[in-house]
């Protein structure tokens, strides 16, 4: 089979592809076109749009069908029952800007919208989606939005999902969210939103996915988990929660997967009954005020993934987990004296991050021979007491990205040490670090080796003198410039 036949269309089926355009065009209004309220309704959402710079709307010329047009769908017939604009988040010219048109409500048919990464549509909650009956799913994600959730969200009753996130809503979560009874999916992170979480939220029993994260709520997490059985993902974290970790979250063992409670005010201890989410992949308490051991229950917790539980007051013994293979663990300042580096982190044969900084921990790192070291991607053993070389280590780990070691005992030749390419963050400062500053250093993109034992010419940088105060005889720019011999 000759590729080029397919890539290439031949002419005779460039001509049946004029043909078939002229005969839509010749149907327009009835059979295969789209429906000319549709069209209407697409056209007049297309001129509130003042900024297309990726052409993401090209498509969208008056008199062609409109069901053919870039992100529109039509399921029934000729009627439209999809729009879905996709922004590219790496891409800077992928974004539209404009606000939502009310014209947008003569497309009745529409069941879906999924305007994501946008970036920069402006404007206020589309009031014109209370006049779509059949929508039921609402995707507005990572634009401009702003001013309040109306007070009438309650009326979009036949929703399934309704995701706000990344916007600049302001005001508190209307209270008649609860009579959005159909809603799987509810996601208002990222955004400005203030006052508690309304009760009400508990009547939302097919839940799955709750993401309330990054916004500033207040008061306590309220106690209503029993009455949700289907939740599989909690993110509640960045937000200003007070209290207690409620206990009915209890209720939601046998469903959970990733609860993410950190960056709060949370205060008491981690409840013994986390022990028993034998589903839980992700659990991120960091940053609250969580005081108490860890749980011994969480020897259960075979199927843990990624483990946050840094920046509380958490207090000694750390249980001995049984899981198999972390991914991700952070314990980092909290006052837990954990002496060596559990040895369920070393048998891990896929962990990417391991962070234990202020963890007291009291070891030689020429000790520590973990089983797999190719996925590291993050290490942090900042601020305890472990002597030794991480030379050794360094040599292992091919795709490293950041390593901190500051405030250590480390005592070893810098020349030695192995910088690959994917390297961005080192920093040994503090440290007992003898031998040059190698060149390799150029390429990263934070350095800090002050207060060790260096010596020599340091090689052209960026970094600034602090990066390399506080050596033995290190000298040359941005250090006082060597001495001529
Ligand atoms: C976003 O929209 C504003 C106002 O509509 C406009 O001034 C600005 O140039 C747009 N583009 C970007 C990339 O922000
Ligand atoms: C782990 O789970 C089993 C079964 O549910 C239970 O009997 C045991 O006490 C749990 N272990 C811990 C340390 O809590
Ligand atoms: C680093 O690894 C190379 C092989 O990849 C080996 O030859 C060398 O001895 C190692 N160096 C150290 C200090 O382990
Ligand atoms: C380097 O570390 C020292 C002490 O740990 C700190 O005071 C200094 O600000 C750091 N410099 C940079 C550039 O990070």
């Amino acid at each position: 089979m000759n590729l080029s036949s397919l890539t290439h269309p031949s002419s005779s089926h460039i001509l049946l592809l004029f043909l078939s355009i002229a005969t839509l065009q010749g149907l327009k209004g009835t059979l295969g076109a789209c429906h000319v309220d549709d069209e209407a309704g697409l056209l007049g959402f297309k001129s509130g749009i003042s900024q297309d710079p990726s052409g993401m709307l090209s498509s969208w010329k008056p008199g062609t069908d409109c069901c053919k047009w870039a992100g529109v769908e039509c399921r029934i017939g000729n009627r439209v029952t999809t729009i879905s604009l996709y922004g590219q988040p790496d891409k800077p010219n992928s974004f539209l800007s404009g606000t939502i048109s009310p014209s947008l409500v003569k497309v009745q048919n529409i069941d879906g919208i999924y305007f994501q990464d946008l970036r920069n549509m402006t404007g206020t909650f589309p009031d014109l989606l209370f006049g779509l009956p059949k929508l039921q799913f609402v995707y507005i994600r990572n634009s401009k939005l702003s001013g309040p959730i109306p007070e009438k969200i309650g009326k979009l009753a036949q929703l399934g999902a309704l995701s706000l996130g990344g916007n600049r809503f302001t005001g508190s979560i209307p209270n008649s969210i609860a009579e959005l009874t159909q809603l799987t999916q509810l996601d208002l992170s990222q955004n400005l939103l203030t006052g508690t979480i309304p009760v009400g939220i508990q009547h939302l029993k097919s839940l799955d996915l709750l993401y309330l994260h990054h916004n500033q709520l207040s008061g306590p997490i309220p106690d209503f988990f029993s009455s949700f059985t289907e939740l599989r993902i909690l993110k509640i974290s960045y937000n200003k929660f007070t209290g207690q970790i409620p206990p009915s979250i209890s209720s939601l063992a046998p469903t959970m997967t990733y609860l993410e409670l950190g960056h709060n005010s949370l205060t008491g201890k981690i409840p013994d009954f986390l022990g028993q989410f034998k589903k839980l992949d992700t659990l991120d308490l960091s940053s609250n005020r969580l005081s108490g051991t860890v749980p011994k229950s969480f020897a259960n917790l075979t199927k843990i993934f990624n483990l946050d539980l840094s920046r509380n007051l958490l207090v000694d013994p750390f249980p001995l987990m049984n899981v198999k293979g972390i991914e991700s663990l952070d314990l980092s300042y909290n006052r837990l004296h954990l002496n060596q580096i559990p040895p369920w982190v070393a048998t891990s044969p896929i962990i990417y991050s391991l962070k234990l900084a202020g963890c007291g921990l009291k070891l030689n790192l020429n000790d520590w021979k973990p089983t797999e070291t190719y996925f590291y991607d993050y290490i942090d053993l900042s601020d305890n007491e472990i002597s030794g070389s991480p030379v050794s280590l360094l040599n292992r780990t091919d795709y490293l990205v950041g390593f901190w070691a500051s405030n250590n005992q480390l005592k070893f030749d810098m020349g030695k040490l192995r910088i690959v390419k994917t390297l961005k963050h080192l920093d040994l400062s503090k440290n007992l670090v003898y031998g040059n500053v190698p060149k390799e250093v150029t390429g990263l993109e934070k350095l800090n080796v002050s207060s060790n034992h260096l010596c020599g010419q340091l090689p052209a940088t960026k970094f600034p003198a602090s990066s390399f105060v506080g050596n033995d005889c290190l000298c040359g720019p941005p250090l006082s410039p060597c001495k001529k011999v």
